[in-house]
Protein backbone atom coordinates (compact mmCIF):
# COMPACT_ATOMS: atom_id res chain seq x y z
CA UNK A 1 0.00 0.00 0.00
CA UNK A 2 1.36 3.37 -0.44
CA UNK A 3 1.89 4.56 2.99
CA UNK A 4 1.87 8.73 2.40
CA UNK A 5 0.44 10.87 -0.27
CA UNK A 6 2.58 12.71 -2.51
CA UNK A 7 1.80 16.13 -0.50
CA UNK A 8 3.46 14.59 2.66
CA UNK A 9 0.78 15.88 4.74
CA UNK A 10 -1.94 11.84 6.04
CA UNK A 11 -5.31 13.02 6.01
CA UNK A 12 -5.92 10.16 8.09
CA UNK A 13 -4.62 8.47 11.81
CA UNK A 14 -3.28 4.58 10.71
CA UNK A 15 -4.82 2.53 13.86
CA UNK A 16 -2.92 -0.59 14.24
CA UNK A 17 -3.51 -4.01 15.80
CA UNK A 18 -7.16 -3.78 14.77
CA UNK A 19 -7.53 -6.52 12.06
CA UNK A 20 -9.91 -9.72 12.85
CA UNK A 21 -8.66 -12.89 11.68
CA UNK A 22 -11.31 -12.51 8.98
CA UNK A 23 -10.20 -9.20 7.66
CA UNK A 24 -6.08 -10.80 7.59
CA UNK A 25 -7.44 -13.43 5.34
CA UNK A 26 -9.51 -11.28 3.21
CA UNK A 27 -6.42 -9.46 2.69
CA UNK A 28 -3.93 -12.39 2.10
CA UNK A 29 -6.55 -13.74 -0.52
CA UNK A 30 -8.89 -11.68 -1.90
CA UNK A 31 -6.96 -9.08 -2.53
CA UNK A 32 -5.86 -10.54 -5.92
CA UNK A 33 -9.17 -11.36 -7.53
CA UNK A 34 -10.78 -8.32 -5.91
CA UNK A 35 -8.30 -5.72 -5.43
CA UNK A 36 -6.68 -3.35 -8.13
CA UNK A 37 -3.19 -1.99 -7.25
CA UNK A 38 -2.89 0.82 -10.22
CA UNK A 39 -5.00 2.95 -11.80
CA UNK A 40 -3.46 3.05 -14.69
CA UNK A 41 -3.78 -0.50 -15.30
CA UNK A 42 -7.06 -0.81 -14.44
CA UNK A 43 -8.60 -1.12 -17.83
CA UNK A 44 -10.16 -4.92 -17.92
CA UNK A 45 -10.06 -5.46 -14.23
CA UNK A 46 -14.13 -5.20 -14.42
CA UNK A 47 -16.10 -8.16 -16.54
CA UNK A 48 -18.19 -5.60 -18.02
CA UNK A 49 -16.97 -1.65 -19.18
CA UNK A 50 -19.55 0.79 -17.80
CA UNK A 51 -19.06 4.19 -16.23
CA UNK A 52 -17.04 4.19 -13.43
CA UNK A 53 -17.76 5.17 -9.76
CA UNK A 54 -14.80 6.07 -6.98
CA UNK A 55 -15.50 6.45 -3.39
CA UNK A 56 -12.65 7.71 -1.59
CA UNK A 57 -12.46 7.06 2.35
CA UNK A 58 -15.34 4.38 2.17
CA UNK A 59 -14.42 3.04 6.05
CA UNK A 60 -15.77 -0.46 6.44
CA UNK A 61 -17.47 -0.18 2.92
CA UNK A 62 -20.87 -1.43 3.86
CA UNK A 63 -22.60 1.60 2.37
CA UNK A 64 -20.34 0.83 -0.91
CA UNK A 65 -21.06 -2.78 -1.26
CA UNK A 66 -25.11 -1.31 -0.53
CA UNK A 67 -24.28 1.09 -3.28
CA UNK A 68 -22.47 -1.37 -6.00
CA UNK A 69 -25.30 -4.07 -5.39
CA UNK A 70 -28.12 -1.72 -5.62
CA UNK A 71 -26.70 -0.52 -9.27
CA UNK A 72 -25.13 -2.95 -11.57
CA UNK A 73 -25.19 -1.14 -14.38
CA UNK A 74 -22.23 0.90 -12.80
CA UNK A 75 -18.92 -0.26 -11.95
CA UNK A 76 -17.04 0.87 -8.70
CA UNK A 77 -13.58 1.16 -7.04
CA UNK A 78 -13.46 2.08 -3.63
CA UNK A 79 -10.04 3.66 -2.15
CA UNK A 80 -9.16 3.15 1.58
CA UNK A 81 -5.86 3.24 3.82
CA UNK A 82 -7.52 1.56 6.50
CA UNK A 83 -6.32 -2.11 6.30
CA UNK A 84 -9.52 -3.70 8.71
CA UNK A 85 -12.06 -1.74 6.35
CA UNK A 86 -10.51 -3.06 2.94
CA UNK A 87 -10.52 -6.62 4.71
CA UNK A 88 -14.32 -5.78 5.60
CA UNK A 89 -14.99 -4.96 2.26
CA UNK A 90 -13.19 -7.78 0.36
CA UNK A 91 -14.68 -10.27 2.28
CA UNK A 92 -18.42 -8.67 1.49
CA UNK A 93 -17.54 -8.63 -2.35
CA UNK A 94 -16.67 -11.90 -2.15
CA UNK A 95 -19.50 -13.39 0.02
CA UNK A 96 -21.90 -11.35 -2.42
CA UNK A 97 -19.87 -12.28 -5.73
CA UNK A 98 -19.86 -9.31 -6.94
CA UNK A 99 -18.36 -7.99 -10.66
CA UNK A 100 -18.66 -4.49 -10.38
CA UNK A 101 -16.75 -3.59 -7.45
CA UNK A 102 -13.09 -3.12 -7.07
CA UNK A 103 -11.07 -2.02 -3.82
CA UNK A 104 -7.58 -0.21 -3.65
CA UNK A 105 -5.88 -0.30 -0.60
CA UNK A 106 -4.14 3.12 -0.41
CA UNK A 107 -3.87 6.61 -0.21
CA UNK A 108 -6.15 8.37 -2.25
CA UNK A 109 -3.69 11.34 -3.21
CA UNK A 110 -0.86 8.63 -4.22
CA UNK A 111 -3.80 6.49 -5.91
CA UNK A 112 -5.12 9.30 -8.43
CA UNK A 113 -1.14 10.53 -9.48
CA UNK A 114 -1.82 7.27 -12.06
CA UNK A 115 -5.18 7.38 -13.03
CA UNK A 116 -6.04 8.49 -16.76
CA UNK A 117 -7.76 11.75 -17.53
CA UNK A 118 -11.67 11.45 -17.73
CA UNK A 119 -11.72 8.25 -16.01
CA UNK A 120 -14.76 8.94 -13.31
CA UNK A 121 -18.00 9.55 -13.91
CA UNK A 122 -18.60 9.86 -9.91
CA UNK A 123 -15.99 10.94 -7.55
CA UNK A 124 -18.17 10.11 -3.42
CA UNK A 125 -16.48 11.63 -0.74
CA UNK A 126 -18.39 10.43 2.26
CA UNK A 127 -17.99 11.75 5.30
CA UNK A 128 -14.22 12.62 4.99
CA UNK A 129 -12.10 12.81 8.31
CA UNK A 130 -13.61 16.16 9.49
CA UNK A 131 -10.27 17.47 11.96
CA UNK A 132 -11.82 19.61 14.10
CA UNK A 133 -8.83 21.45 15.38
CA UNK A 134 -7.29 24.27 13.56
CA UNK A 135 -4.21 23.49 13.91
CA UNK A 136 -5.49 20.17 12.13
CA UNK A 137 -7.10 21.92 9.41
CA UNK A 138 -4.38 21.49 6.78
CA UNK A 139 -4.78 17.88 7.42
CA UNK A 140 -8.31 17.80 5.73
CA UNK A 141 -8.56 15.88 2.19
CA UNK A 142 -10.80 18.03 0.37
CA UNK A 143 -8.53 21.52 -0.58
CA UNK A 144 -8.09 23.49 -3.50
CA UNK A 145 -5.17 21.29 -4.55
CA UNK A 146 -7.16 18.01 -4.07
CA UNK A 147 -10.37 19.37 -6.02
CA UNK A 148 -7.96 20.51 -8.45
CA UNK A 149 -6.20 17.01 -8.79
CA UNK A 150 -9.80 15.45 -9.54
CA UNK A 151 -11.13 17.80 -12.08
CA UNK A 152 -9.21 16.21 -15.01
CA UNK A 153 -10.22 12.74 -13.98
CA UNK A 154 -13.56 13.29 -13.91
CA UNK A 155 -15.54 12.92 -17.58
CA UNK A 156 -18.20 15.53 -18.71
CA UNK A 157 -21.20 16.27 -16.40
CA UNK A 158 -19.66 13.49 -13.86
CA UNK A 159 -20.74 13.46 -10.49
CA UNK A 160 -18.74 14.93 -7.31
CA UNK A 161 -20.79 14.20 -4.23
CA UNK A 162 -19.57 14.89 -1.05
CA UNK A 163 -21.20 14.46 2.27
CA UNK A 164 -20.16 15.71 6.39
CA UNK A 165 -21.77 15.88 9.52
CA UNK A 166 -19.58 18.92 10.64
CA UNK A 167 -20.98 22.27 9.60
CA UNK A 168 -17.71 24.31 9.72
CA UNK A 169 -16.34 21.87 7.12
CA UNK A 170 -19.09 21.89 4.69
CA UNK A 171 -19.08 25.65 4.63
CA UNK A 172 -15.05 24.96 3.55
CA UNK A 173 -15.97 22.52 1.38
CA UNK A 174 -18.40 24.88 -0.52
CA UNK A 175 -16.52 27.92 -0.46
CA UNK A 176 -13.07 26.00 -1.71
CA UNK A 177 -15.63 24.39 -4.59
CA UNK A 178 -17.03 27.50 -5.48
CA UNK A 179 -14.03 28.86 -6.63
CA UNK A 180 -14.13 26.00 -9.41
CA UNK A 181 -16.41 26.94 -12.32
CA UNK A 182 -16.31 23.64 -13.75
CA UNK A 183 -18.92 22.53 -10.97
CA UNK A 184 -21.88 23.39 -11.10
CA UNK A 185 -24.11 22.56 -8.23
CA UNK A 186 -26.73 20.02 -8.72
CA UNK A 187 -29.40 18.06 -6.49
CA UNK A 188 -28.23 15.63 -4.86
CA UNK A 189 -28.93 11.53 -5.68
CA UNK A 190 -29.88 8.89 -3.48
CA UNK A 191 -26.81 7.55 -1.33
CA UNK A 192 -27.02 5.12 1.46
CA UNK A 193 -26.86 6.04 4.90
CA UNK A 194 -22.98 4.66 6.09
CA UNK A 195 -21.59 3.57 9.14
CA UNK A 196 -19.67 7.31 10.31
CA UNK A 197 -23.17 9.20 9.60
CA UNK A 198 -25.33 6.87 11.32
CA UNK A 199 -22.75 8.04 14.55
CA UNK A 200 -22.85 11.63 13.90
CA UNK A 201 -26.89 11.98 13.74
CA UNK A 202 -26.58 9.96 16.90
CA UNK A 203 -24.88 12.63 18.12
CA UNK A 204 -27.12 15.41 16.64
CA UNK A 205 -25.04 16.27 14.32
CA UNK A 206 -26.74 17.95 11.12
CA UNK A 207 -25.66 16.25 7.74
CA UNK A 208 -25.22 18.05 4.63
CA UNK A 209 -24.63 16.59 1.04
CA UNK A 210 -23.28 18.77 -1.49
CA UNK A 211 -22.92 17.80 -4.96
CA UNK A 212 -21.63 19.46 -8.14
CA UNK A 213 -21.51 18.25 -11.95
CA UNK A 214 -18.46 18.99 -14.23
CA UNK A 215 -18.98 20.81 -16.92
CA UNK A 216 -17.95 23.34 -19.63
CA UNK A 217 -15.08 21.11 -21.23
CA UNK A 218 -12.31 23.02 -23.47
CA UNK A 219 -9.38 20.87 -23.06
CA UNK A 220 -10.11 20.09 -26.96
CA UNK A 221 -10.19 15.71 -26.44
CA UNK A 222 -13.30 14.22 -26.89
CA UNK A 223 -15.30 12.14 -24.18
C1 LIG B 1 -14.63 9.51 8.92
S1 LIG B 1 -14.27 8.10 8.02
C2 LIG B 1 -15.73 7.86 7.04
C3 LIG B 1 -15.83 6.47 6.49
C4 LIG B 1 -17.06 6.19 5.62
N1 LIG B 1 -17.04 6.98 4.42
C5 LIG B 1 -18.33 6.40 6.38
O1 LIG B 1 -19.02 7.42 6.12
O2 LIG B 1 -18.65 5.56 7.23
C6 LIG B 1 -13.09 8.68 6.81
C7 LIG B 1 -12.37 7.56 6.11
O3 LIG B 1 -11.51 8.11 5.13
C8 LIG B 1 -10.31 7.37 5.12
N2 LIG B 1 -9.25 8.22 4.55
C9 LIG B 1 -8.80 9.38 5.05
N3 LIG B 1 -7.85 9.90 4.28
C10 LIG B 1 -7.67 9.03 3.25
C11 LIG B 1 -6.82 9.00 2.14
N4 LIG B 1 -5.93 9.98 1.92
N5 LIG B 1 -6.88 7.97 1.26
C12 LIG B 1 -7.80 6.96 1.48
N6 LIG B 1 -8.64 6.93 2.53
C13 LIG B 1 -8.58 7.95 3.41
C14 LIG B 1 -10.07 7.01 6.58
O4 LIG B 1 -9.23 5.89 6.74
C15 LIG B 1 -11.49 6.72 7.04
O5 LIG B 1 -11.84 5.36 6.89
Amino acid sequence: MSQLGHRGIRSYVLRQGRMTNGQRRAMDELLVPHGIDDLATMKGAFQVDQPLTLEIGFGMGDSLLEMASALPERNFVGVEVHAPGVGHLLSGIEKADMDNLKVIHGDVTTVLCNAPARTFSEVLIFFPDPWHKKKHHKRRLINSDFVAELLPLMVDQALLHVATDWEPYAETIFETIAGFPEFSRCEPPWRPETKYECRGVRLGHRVTDLCYRRVGFDDGVAD
